[in-house]
């Protein structure tokens, strides 16, 4: 019995991954599966939390050098969607000044990760306005 349930949820498991690969970019899913900046920054220079309309949340830590972003990381309660986009943001930004990243929006994001389903974009716009939070909180 125990390895039948196993062996569904295996199937299961590798059906939705299929599915996933199927409906969103090689960027996205590689960030959704493997986020290199999950996690907090002590002390960090700038720091923002934003709740979406969806009721998810995203945080954002920042970490300046030399008037640049040295450090990013993030954190979600939210979907596999909102996990790819706030990796993708704290890759995106590092080594830039706050000049350069007042300039990132949800479009810039979805052009960087090859655009999203209209029913998640609003995940990218949840990113890209905790980013602007934080920067104002610098
Ligand atoms: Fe809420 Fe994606 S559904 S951030």
């Amino acid at each position: 019995m125990e390895q039948s349930l196993n062996k569904l949820a295996q199937t299961l498991q590798k059906e939705i991954i299929e599915k996933t690969k199927q409906d969103y970019s090689k960027i996205v899913v590689d960030n959704w599966m493997n986020p290199t900046n999950f996690g907090k920054i002590d002390n960090p220079d700038g720091y923002a939390q934003i709740t979406g309309s969806c009721g998810d949340t995203i945080e954002l830590f920042l970490k300046m050098r030399d008037k640049k972003i040295e450090n990013a990381r993030f954190l979600t309660d939210g979907c596999g969607v909102s996990i790819a986009c706030g990796n993708i943001v704290t890759e995106l930004i590092k080594g830039k000044t706050v000049e350069q990243v007042k300039q990132i929006n949800a479009n810039t994001l979805l052009e960087n990760i090859g655009g999203l389903p209209s029913a998640d974009e609003h995940c990218a716009a949840l990113a890209t306005d905790t980013l602007q939070l934080a920067i104002k909180n610098l």
